[in-house]
């Protein structure tokens, strides 16, 4: 028998049989749902006893009662992360070590923020922060020179220097000149060279002069013991303003060439070695002039990074005091 269809009067009877069906797979959809919901009360949760996830209605009832546990630590998947390689084992790292090209030694480990990144996680055993002859070397209260009496292959002479201000290592009193011009160039006048390199020797006499002139905390505060300072090192540099006449190391940090060299000089591999508010790491009170040599690419992540002191920079501790 057929029913009349009327749009006005309700469904035919093909829209009633899919109403009806509808109705009963709803029906069925919820009573499911309720007795999933019996069956295992976690199941029906979501980790940490969210809402149910879309996860728990698209999925089968099995996929649901096989649902973890909520997380209650790093999940398994960290185990599967492979290990960051060894960048010692590099054959072009090996090769610049060997050839003493530390600028090429911190390129082949990806630049100098790849370089300062795996030697402080202890990632680069190859890398010796204690050898003297390289641009990464630390010294400091708790780091003396190894030898006592290291003393550099070669040196070199800057163009422009003080009264007997020394040398520096061969590769860094170019350096030194190539920031001297740039310093010019901006407008803040050259800067000199006043303290390179100095001995064992000269730094016996520099040393307990200061001793003599101001007593043993604030001489200690001002200069490094012997065998314990970066001019031995022939990388250090104090340097001193020449505009309008060389001044001297003192009144360098309110000169404007002190405050170019503080923003610029690590365009040119040098960094302030000693600032303000960092005694407590340095065991030194602030020096403006004293600029160490780390090489661009080193003082380049140094700056970038914004990084105070070397300590700070390779992950070493604070060297307030000497240890005997
Ligand atoms: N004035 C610095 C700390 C030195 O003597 O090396
Ligand atoms: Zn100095």
């Amino acid at each position: 028998m057929a029913y009349p269809r009327h749009p006005e009067r309700g469904p035919g009877v093909d829209q009633r049989v899919v109403f009806l069906m509808s109705l009963t797979i709803g029906l069925a959809v919820a009573l499911t749902g309720a007795l999933w919901a019996l069956a295992d009360g976690s199941a029906a949760k979501g980790p940490r006893g969210a809402a149910p996830t879309a996860l728990h209605v698209l999925e089968s009832p099995e996929t649901v009662v096989e649902m973890p546990s909520p997380a209650t630590s790093l999940p398994p998947v960290m185990l599967h992360v492979t290990p960051v390689a060894d960048p010692c084992a590099q054959e072009a790292v090996q090769q610049a070590l060997a050839a003493g090209s530390d600028e090429a030694v911190v390129a082949a480990f990806g630049g100098g923020a790849a370089f300062r990144s795996a030697v402080s996680a202890g990632n680069a055993p190859c890398i010796d922060l204690a050898d003297p002859r390289r641009e990464w070397a630390v010294v400091n209260k708790s780091r003396p020179l190894n030898p006592l009496d290291f003393a550099p292959a070669a040196f070199g002479d800057p163009a422009l220097v003080v009264d007997d201000a020394g040398s520096l290592r061969a590769d860094v009193a170019p350096a030194l000149d190539q920031l001297s011009a740039a310093a010019d160039a901006a407008g803040v006048g050259r800067i000199a060279l006043a303290s390179g390199y100095r001995s064992y020797a000269t730094q016996v006499q520099t040393y307990s002069s200061q001793i003599q002139q101001y007593g043993q905390a604030q001489g200690d505060a001002l200069s490094a013991r012997p065998g314990f300072s970066e001019h031995q090192t022939g990388l250090a540099a104090d340097v001193v303003s020449c505009a309008g006449g060389c001044g001297d190391i003192d009144s360098f940090g309110g000169t404007s060439a002190g405050e170019w060299v503080a923003a610029n000089g690590w365009q040119y591999g040098f960094v302030v070695r000693y600032v303000a508010g960092q005694s407590a790491v340095t065991g030194y009170d602030p020096e403006p002039w004293h600029l160490r040599y780390v090489g661009p690419a080193l003082a380049a992540a140094y700056h970038d990074g914004g990084f105070a002191t070397l300590e700070q920079f390779f992950g070493l501790s604070a060297a307030p005091a000497y240890l005997g």
